[in-house]
């Protein structure tokens, strides 16, 4: 049985930005995102490191589409969520993103 989906707002297009991590701070927002870009081509993940509770928009290192965790140097493609470096073996979860009206959107 699916479970119905919500749309929830995360932020305004921002073009002028470097590719960056940024938390959403929606409080219904669970677990808090991170993306890349805040462009057209945002990706959204949790924001949580799998291994362990960093937050990898404020301690995470994105280079491309590889965020590394400060903590203990795990790595994970914030495309697919996959991790790429031990000691991280567990998915980070990801979300489907549409662009609407110059606004970023994700389904939860
Ligand atoms: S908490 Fe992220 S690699 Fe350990």
């Amino acid at each position: 049985m699916n479970e119905a989906k919500s749309r929830v707002r995360l932020c305004g297009v921002m073009t002028s930005r470097p590719a960056r991590c940024f938390r959403c701070r929606r409080r219904d927002c669970r677990p808090s995102p991170c993306t890349g870009p805040r462009t057209e081509n945002s990706i959204v993940t949790q924001d949580l490191c799998t291994h362990g509770s960093s937050s990898l928009s404020d301690e995470g290192d994105l280079q491309g589409y590889i965020v590394e965790c400060s903590w203990h140097e795990g790595k994970f493609d914030i495309r697919s969520g996959q991790p790429c470096a031990l000691p991280c073996t567990e998915a980070l979860r990801t979300f489907p993103v549409t662009i609407a009206n110059g606004e970023v959107f994700i389904e939860v």
